[in-house]
């Protein structure tokens, strides 16, 4: 039996993950689901069982560290071994530092994108060593060159790239592979969800959308990269190109990033 747990599996990448996965495993797949939403995370779930996976559907919010801890314990409860761990929760946010006036929620942007993804990692890794597993990290382009707008995603997003890249390197002597994903822009409502400069939900996307990855094709990405131990996944020539342009002509990738935005979030002069 091939256990996994995907946290922020009630919607968009997560979900189709755990759905690609069923459909790929079937009867030999036992899946963990972890995200705060019950009703949307028991609907995935039933699409999941149809194709004959096992599933534990397990509400958890990944800024609280009893919570991910929590989940890691009733995973193993439940199903006594753990193979895959997907660090997939995360939250956007969008704002100009200069229009913030209360940094707070910047704190809880850390707690879910970073935080979450440590605690789960760090409960998880004697079970993960046992089986010589996976670990995997949807990361983001964000997390690989600074954004503008993104003073606080790109800065949870950077942070998982360091401490993820140190422990692909403690956990290569125990098997355990460490996969880290960063995916371009994906259609999903992430951005719509995202935080902006009140720490509110910001109900519209700052980004030009057109030219989206689809959901399926980013979860088609990670899942291969995850089979294969991959040590990354850069997807979208942009991300690819973004990363080597950086050490080249850095100022380009600048101004590449502004194109990037809507006219009426760009940063005022
Ligand atoms: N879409 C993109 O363009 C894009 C690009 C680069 C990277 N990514 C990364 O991909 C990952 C998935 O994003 P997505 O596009 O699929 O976003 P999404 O559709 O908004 O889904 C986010 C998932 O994370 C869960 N989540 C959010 N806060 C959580 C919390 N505190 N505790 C537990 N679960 C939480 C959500 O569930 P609940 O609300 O039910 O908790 C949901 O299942 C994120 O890490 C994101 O940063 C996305």
């Amino acid at each position: 039996m091939n256990v996994v747990i995907i946290t922020g599996a009630s919607d968009g990448i997560g979900a189709e993950l755990a759905r690609q996965m069923a459909q790929q495993e079937g009867t030999n797949l036992a899946l963990v689901l972890a995200a705060r939403s019950t009703d949307k995370l028991e609907q995935v779930a039933r699409q999941c069982r149809q194709s004959g996976a096992q599933v534990l559907v397990r509400p958890t919010d990944v800024g609280q560290e009893a919570e991910c801890r929590g989940l890691i314990a009733d995973a193993v409860n439940r199903f006594e071994r753990i193979d895959t761990l997907i660090n997939n929760a995360g939250m956007s946010a969008h704002a100009l530092l200069e229009d913030v006036l209360d940094m707070g929620w910047y704190e809880q942007l850390m707690r879910i994108n970073l935080w979450g993804s440590a605690w789960c990692t760090h409960a998880a890794l004697p079970h993960l060593k046992a089986s010589r597993g996976r670990i995997v990290v949807v990361s983001s382009l964000a997390g690989l060159v600074g954004l503008p707008g993104r003073t606080a995603y790109s800065a949870t997003k950077f942070a998982m790239t360091g401490f993820f890249e140190a422990l692909r390197i403690e956990m290569a002597p125990h098997g355990v592979s460490l996969t880290l994903t960063y995916p371009g822009v994906v259609a999903t409502d992430i951005r719509h969800r995202g935080f902006n400069a009140q720490g509110q939900p910001a109900g519209k996307s700052g980004l030009h959308e057109s030219g989206a990855m689809s959901v399926e094709e980013c979860a088609r990405l990670i899942r291969v990269g995850s089979q294969r131990r991959q040590r990354e996944v850069v997807m979208s020539f942009k991300g690819k190109m973004s990363r080597w342009m950086k050490l080249i002509a850095p100022g380009l990738v600048d101004q590449l990033a502004i194109a990037a935005l809507k006219e009426d979030v760009r940063p005022h002069g």
